[in-house]
């Protein structure tokens, strides 16, 4: 019989495990590990413990279900784990220098408090590290030189989605598909990779890697479309990140790529102003926001948010998989595009 669990549950059955593997691959002491440390949640910007909120961990969790979906075990996959981990956890560094960021997980960023050049540093630290961690999985060298084959070109596409993501701020107004192809780099790519790296970490089988690899991109994209509509009508307690200020940003957020196909007359004379190139004036987010409700922008998010998942869901219905893990990966992949934060 196939048992389900609740999201929370599935994310905090691996959360222990992951924590303590993150904690070991640190540097034990100093100042640039206070940094890492406040990032991941674990001490205030002192050094002192504190329990602020960490990451939700969605992507360590994706790739030790997707090793165990495919036979393996989580402990094996957990190098890979971690090293994805740090991936992201490098570009929210770098990202929230990049957007201007001041809050993230309900705190400064570390860039807000200890200055872009040294937050520079912080994130190029953890870039490494998730390239030591990495060098811990072990698997057979064949599989050990897919796994990093696919870890550099999975961080080389997340610096192309980033590259367009900033690319787009200057641009008047970008489609759906320029959309798409900036969030395939900057996100699904990672989520992707996920889920490969965990198969990979189990099985000799690459089809089966590439099968569970395109789930994970699907997932991703799905992933990143719910990111944009947390980020204009989100909570900002719950979301820990400043609500409007991606609109501010200039920011091409599929509302607004959508918004910008659908608007006519003076709706769009207020998008054309408010996206403008040049300096953002905050002052016009309320007007955009205001669009964005006549022409039904958050229903559409929602909706295209959906679809995506339920794609995903039917191919990993589709491909061979223990069916506990591969239960728990579909109630993480609903969770994806309901959660709050
Ligand atoms: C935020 O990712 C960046 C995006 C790709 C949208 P998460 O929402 O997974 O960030 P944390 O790690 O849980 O804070
Ligand atoms: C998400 O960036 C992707 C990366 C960090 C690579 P965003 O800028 O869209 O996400 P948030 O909202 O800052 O987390
Ligand atoms: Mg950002
Ligand atoms: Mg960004």
């Amino acid at each position: 019989m196939t048992v389900t669990h609740s999201a929370t549950a599935v994310l905090s059955r691996y959360l222990p495990a992951i924590e303590a593997a993150i904690d070991q691959v640190l540097p034990a002491a100093g100042e640039l590990t206070v940094m890492l440390r406040y990032h991941f949640g674990w001490c205030d910007a002192t050094g002192q413990p504190s329990r602020a909120r960490s990451g939700k961990r969605v992507r360590p969790v994706l790739v030790l279900l997707a090793a165990e979906a495919a036979g393996g075990s989580g402990e094996g996959a957990l190098p890979a784990a971690v090293a994805v981990e740090l991936l992201h956890n490098f570009s929210l560094i770098h990202d929230d220098i990049q957007d201007r960021s001041q809050e993230r997980r309900g705190r400064p960023t570390v860039w807000a408090i200890w200055g872009e050049a040294q937050a520079i540093n912080a994130g190029n630290a953890l870039h490494v590290l998730a390239y030591r961690a990495l060098a811990r999985l072990a698997v057979p060298p064949e599989r050990w030189a897919a796994a990093f084959d696919r870890f550099t070109a999975t961080a080389l596409r997340l610096c192309q989605g980033q590259y367009l993501d900033l690319a787009y701020e200057q641009r008047a107004t970008i489609s759906r598909d320029d959309y798409l192809t900036m969030i395939a780099g900057k996100t699904a790519a990672l989520i992707g990779l996920a889920l490969e790296l965990g198969v990979i970490s189990a099985s000799d089988d690459r089809a089966l890697w590439e099968q569970y690899r395109r789930i994970g991109e699907e997932l991703g994209c799905a992933f990143q479309v719910w990111d944009d509509l947390l980020g204009i009508w989100g909570d900002p307690i719950r979301t820990g990140k400043p609500v409007g200020e991606d609109i501010a940003n200039h920011k091409k957020t599929l509302p607004i790529a959508y918004a910008f196909e659908q608007a006519r007359g003076d709706d769009r004379t207020i998008l054309s102003a408010a996206f403008q190139p040049g300096p953002p004036d905050p002052r016009l987010v309320p007007q955009v926001l205001a669009v964005l409700d006549r022409l039904g922008a958050r229903a559409f998010t929602e909706q295209l948010a959906h679809d995506t998942i339920e794609r995903a869901l039917h191919a990993l219905a589709q491909v061979p998989g223990a069916p506990g893990p591969r239960a728990d990966l579909a109630t993480v992949a609903h969770y994806l595009v309901g959660r709050d934060h």
